[in-house]
């Protein structure tokens, strides 16, 4: 029997913020229709799935993560039926689609709340995370809110305050109320029932609070080059081991519907983001792994380390995943620099494991420096130096007036390389990240080595280069990742004497290689198929 490999473990997922993928109507907004249009740019660059950060209906205090409606579309974004075209035209193209399920918190104005703060009696009051003032009239206990500021905020009208572990716009459901879960696993049933192939599940290690809502300890660790909201120990208030049975719950109901996925949003350690996959493989499948765009030390051995600490602590059976970037950090060019970026492709899509692309880093888009007059995120104005609309503006089509992203004025601000880093011209260019991606991701779909073989490290006497063998039964291939910015040499004639070049990340050789003396430039990266 041979064993069948779901398409989440083969592909790759591509992640859309609607917002600025492509605006239809010239608001200046991305919308569904726009999305529409461009599937046959995301079939060519050869994604697998695709994920969309929240398309319902929201107040957007935090740009749709404040959901006050989970089984509509915000207009702003289209209609249900614009997403039931998007479902039938993205599985027309042999690909999937994945929304961003927010089940942590809605919005202030989603019914639920507004029912809730009503009176005390409300029988959707315990929907929600209420407590009295502490005895000095302040809240109730010392967390505070993602985005800065206490995590609760006081409801005049009836003396309580709500916690909320974001905008004081996104106040936290009660996990704990058995109503609260059957509400959302209907509404997931919804969407899947509606063909929709899985879900982001959005803060997934936060939805359950320790009973008790202890205060959270001061962490030594914490300098005032951090996030001032990151100076408490966040011990309370994620991470409990309650939620793991939340999670096996959600996998039930995804299970109800064949081949559907969950992805679970964690920022946490290796060692406990693995225990997401569930102790019987029964949670999520996959708990997003961010560890390697958190690295803050871009070299060959930390990556090295990373990558070989991960997979010896995976468990049994586990699939992997990788991510570089995403619609919360820092873009990857920015972070590393355009070279760097280059070759963190490369590496993204040849480890072993699903990997996801942040829409424009195909390209290479940088942060953008957004004045403070523009700045919209919730972020970035409760915690000054923290925003994250830099890493949200327009997708980069051509050189036009609002570079094919919308004949009106763009929500945020374009990048000012946006007529020399665009879709149009990277298209054309043979050297171009944009088409070292198509080939990475041509080569993942034509070896199954690169999708779903094997990986193993390969020692190098170089310090700079990160060298690892993807193998399945028949093929073994030899990726060789140079980190540095010298040239370097190398002898991996343990490999055989000759092998054969299937792509350089610099994108100008190919051919058969001498494994004995072999050369890399500064940052270039290779896939040699060994013979
Ligand atoms: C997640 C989202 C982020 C959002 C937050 C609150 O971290 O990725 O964009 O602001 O949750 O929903």
């Amino acid at each position: 029997m041979t064993n069948h490999i779901p398409w989440w473990q083969s592909g790759t997922i591509y992640q859309i913020y609607p917002r600025s993928f492509q605006d239809s109507n010239g608001d200046g907004v991305g919308d569904l229709p726009g999305i529409i249009q461009r599937l046959p740019y995301l079939q060519w660059l050869g994604v697998d799935a695709l994920w969309l950060s929240p398309i319902y209906p929201s107040p957007m205090a935090d740009f749709g993560y404040d959901v006050a409606d989970y089984t509509n579309v915000d207009p702003l974004f289209g209609s249900l039926d614009d997403l039931d075209q998007l479902v039938r035209e993205t599985h027309a193209r042999g690909m999937r689609l994945i929304l961003d399920l927010v089940p942590n918190h809605t919005s202030d104005e989603h019914p639920w709340f507004v029912q809730a703060r009503a009176t005390r009696e409300n029988p959707y009051r315990d929907w929600y995370i209420w407590r009295d003032p502490a005895p000095d009239g302040g809240p109730p206990n010392n967390w505070l809110s993602h985005f800065g500021g206490p995590a609760w905020t006081l409801d005049p009208a009836t003396g309580q305050y709500y916690l909320h572990l974001f905008d004081p716009k996104q106040p936290d459901l009660n996990w704990r109320n058995p109503e609260v879960r059957q509400a959302i696993y209907e509404v997931m049933r919804f969407w899947f029932a509606r063909g929709v192939d899985g879900f982001r599940i959005d803060v997934i290690w936060m939805l359950i609070k320790h009973p008790e809502l202890p205060d959270n300890p001061l962490d030594p660790d914490w300098t005032p080059a951090a996030k001032p909201q990151n100076r408490l120990q966040r011990i309370y208030d994620q991470h409990q081991p309650e939620v793991h049975e939340i999670i096996r719950e959600m996998r039930c109901v995804a299970d109800e519907f064949p081949e559907r996925v969950l992805i679970g949003e964690i920022y946490l350690p290796i060692e406990q983001l693995v225990s997401y996959y569930g102790s019987k493989l029964d949670e999520v499948h996959l708990p997003y792994n961010f560890n390697l765009l958190k690295l803050k030390d871009w070299h060959a051995s930390a990556v090295r380390d990373l990558v070989e600490h991960y997979e010896r602590a995976l468990p049994a059976g586990a699939w992997p995943n990788w991510v570089l970037g995403n619609h919360d950090q820092p873009r990857l060019a920015t972070r590393v620099g355009q070279a760097a970026a280059r070759l963190g492709q490369m590496l993204l899509l040849t480890l072993r494991g699903t990997p996801t692309i942040y829409y424009g880093d195909e390209l290479g888009m940088e942060n953008v420096p957004i004045p403070a007059e523009q700045i919209v995120d919730p972020q970035g104005i409760r915690a000054p130096g923290w925003g994250r609309d830099p890493e949200r503006t327009p997708m980069q089509w051509d050189d036009s007036l609002g570079a094919g992203f919308t004949t009106g004025i763009p929500w945020l601000p374009l990048a000012a390389d946006y007529a020399r880093r665009n879709v149009a011209l990277q298209r054309e260019g043979n050297r171009s990240l944009l088409t070292l991606t198509r080939r990475l991701l041509e080569l993942r779909r034509s070896h199954a080595a690169l999708s779903v073989g094997r990986y193993s490290t390969c020692p190098t006497a170089n310090q700079d280069v990160f060298a690892y063998l993807r193998s399945d039964g028949t093929t073994q291939l030899l990726v060789l990742l140079n980190f540095d910015s010298q040239p370097v040499s190398l002898d991996m004639s343990s490999h055989g004497a000759e092998g054969d070049i299937l792509v350089s990340s610099l994108m100008d050789r190919e051919g058969s290689l001498d494994l004995a003396s072999l050369n890399l430039r500064p940052h270039e990266g290779l896939v040699v198929a060994l013979r």
